[in-house]
Formats: C-alpha cells, structure tokens, sequence
C-alpha cells in the first residue's frame, strides 16, 4: 500500500501566519500537522509516500526532505493550481500505479490510532474505505447518508440541505478503479474536481466502498479557533518529561513536556503544556495547554491556553495572554515610555483583542 498527502492550498483562512508559513507545517504540540500524518501513515506500515504540492512546495520539501527521518521514501508531486481533492489523484496516477493506497488531507489532525484501519484496508477487497464522524456543521463538509444496514447511501459536497451529520473526515482509502472514477466526474461550482463527487461515481457504479466511522476527535485546522483546539487535544496526548533545565525556584507540573535546552528560571509551567527546544520561561506564569515553540523568550509575564512560535519574545506584559497565537519573530513588550499608547507593528489580517 502508499499514502498520498495532499499539502498544496494556502491557508487563507489562517492569516496571516499562513503569509510566510505553509498550514501543514504550523506545529500543534510543538510538532508540524503534516510531520503527524507522516507519521500516522508510516505506523500503518506504507514505506512509500506521495505528497502533493503546490505554491509552498518548496518550503514543504525542505522542511520534511527525502523522508529518512521516518524511514519512508518521499516523492513530491506538484500540482499546477488547486483544482481539488481528486484532481490531486488524477496526477498521481504514476505515483500510485495500480496499489491500494491511503489519501490523507495535510492539515487535518485525527486522534490516535488510525493505523489499524489503514491495514485493516490493505488485506480487505473492497474498492474504497471513508472515514466519517458526526459533525455539528455539516454544510461545511463532504456529507455521508447511509440506510438502516449502515451502507452508504449518498455522498454530497457541501450540500445546503445536509441528509445526515455524518461528515466526511479527510482520510480516504482507495484501489485503482478511483482513476476511473476521477476521469469520469466533472468540476463542481467551485471549479474542482471533488473526491465525495469520485466517491459517489464508485457507490453509484456498485464498487465496494465502505464506511468508517470514528468517534474519536478529528480537527480540520482551516481556522486560528480549530489551531487552538487541536493544540488543545494533541497536548493532553503527547509524551510529557523534563529534557532541559529547570531551576529550584520553578514549579513545572507533570503534564509538562520541557523539551532540550529549555530553561524554565523562577516560574510555574501548568500541564498539558510544552516548552520548546532552547525556549526560556523566566518569572513567568504558563498556563494550561500552551505550546511555546523553539527559541522562545517569556519573561516577567503570564500566558496560557497559547500557541507561540519560534523566536518570539514576551516580555513585561503586564495582563494575562490567552486564546493566543503569536508567530515567529514577534516582539510583545511593555514600554514605561510616555506617552501611555498601545504601540502595534502588525502585519495584514492580524487580530488583537486589546482591553
Ligand atoms: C474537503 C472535502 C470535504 C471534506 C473536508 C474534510 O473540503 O472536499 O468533503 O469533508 O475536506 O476536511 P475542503 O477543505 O476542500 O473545503
């Protein structure tokens, strides 16, 4: 079997961190969204890996490489423009050949154990396997309808109307006959090829596709919001330790993750949380589910429920940060110069709830 990451698209939506950032590779719990699908398609077993690509292509390939970190092999394929999930396919025909493989959405984030059921497909005889979860907003999705044998029924991309909750989450499993499917269908009213619209051409045409559905989390991190509460579940899950310093001073709880060359100086640290690689938290307060990325400065400040990315400085703030995410390189500071102003260099789309 091989897997197929789809990790083209901008992120428009998540600006303007997405203005220098691909979206696949914002870390949620300190770790690139798109380094935990690698890794959720490598622990199913598949040792070859397509990642389709597009106007963050070369970021992407130098942030993940030839993919011997994981021990998979990596091959990039760029699509020209985003003409959607199953014209991706369509491209990586050559790529994929004639074995089963598993599609994964580069910016989705899915709890834990998934790797079974990629297995569970590749010694299985059905054409196609989706995997749905119960959604609150369903209009927003791929929509499932099934009968009463749990047998899909219908499949519809973001219909007005939806038939059911059950949306479709952006991990698929296909055979070869989804080439058939995907060079039959036509381009939907936003000008894409849709994978639901391929996966209804298979149901209609009596292929065998099969529904999954998961009743753990899954998270499609389009938005800051959805950023936050992925970072927020990831973190109660993630392997916590003390790898870099902590002074006698500091309290850092168990849920903490410290990672090497963090120093934590005279603070608390609440859990879940993680302190990035030669991060410094000095006389400072972190709050519960707060990721603070590598090379990080907090000082004399408080901060909780955050993402901080790398080489930040935070310092002499004196409200409590929180709901936050702050990019690279960003300066929050107190100044005692009058006159007393907010001072704000922001980039374009940014959002600052000021008190
Ligand atoms: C895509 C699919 C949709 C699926 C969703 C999951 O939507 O078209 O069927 O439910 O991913 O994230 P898009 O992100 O392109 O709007």
């Amino acid at each position: 079997m091989k897997g197929l990451i789809l990790s083209g698209g901008k992120g428009t939506r998540l600006r303007p961190l997405t203005f220098t950032r691909a979206k696949q590779l914002m870390p949620i719990a300190n770790k690139p969204v798109l380094f935990r699908v690698i890794e959720a398609i490598r622990d199913a077993g598949i040792t070859e890996i397509g990642i389709v690509i597009g106007d963050t292509g070369e970021e992407i390939r130098q942030a993940v490489g030839p993919g011997d970190r994981w021990g998979v092999n990596v091959t990039y394929i760029p699509q020209s423009a985003p003409l959607g999930l199953a014209h991706a396919v369509k491209i990586s025909q050559d790529f994929l050949g004639d074995e089963r493989f598993v599609m994964f959405l580069g910016d989705n984030v899915i709890q834990g154990g998934i790797s079974p059921l990629i297995r569970q497909f590749a010694g299985s005889n059905w054409n196609s396997q989706i995997v749905l979860t119960e959604v609150d907003e369903p209009q927003h999705y791929g929509v499932a309808e099934l009968d009463e044998h749990q047998r899909i029924k219908r499949l519809v991309e973001k219909p007005r109307v939806p038939p059911s909750n059950l949306a479709l989450v952006g991990i698929y499993m296909f055979d070869h006959n989804i080439f058939t499917a995907v060079n039959a269908i036509r381009p939907s009213w936003r000008n894409e090829l849709e994978i639901t619209d391929a996966i209804q051409w298979l149901v209609e045409h009596d292929y065998q596709v099969h529904p999954y559905i998961h009743r753990g989390w899954w998270i499609d991190t389009g938005k800051s919001s959805d950023m936050l509460a992925a970072n927020d579940r990831v973190l109660a899950e993630i392997g916590y330790g003390v790898y870099g310093y902590v002074d006698r001073d500091s309290q850092v709880d168990h849920l903490v993750l410290v990672e090497a060359g963090a120093e934590i100086i005279n603070s608390t640290v609440r859990g879940p949380s993680v302190i990035g690689e030669h991060s410094r938290i000095v006389n400072s307060y972190v709050g519960p589910f707060t990721s603070i990325y590598h090379h990080t400065v907090i000082e004399n400040s408080e901060i909780e429920h955050s993402i901080v990315l790398d080489n930040s400085r935070i310092r002499d703030v004196p409200g409590r940060i929180q709901d936050s995410i702050i990019g690279r390189e960003v300066e929050i500071t107190h100044s005692p110069i009058k006159p007393k102003a907010y001072k704000l260099t922001l980039g374009d789309n940014s959002k600052v709830g000021l008190l």
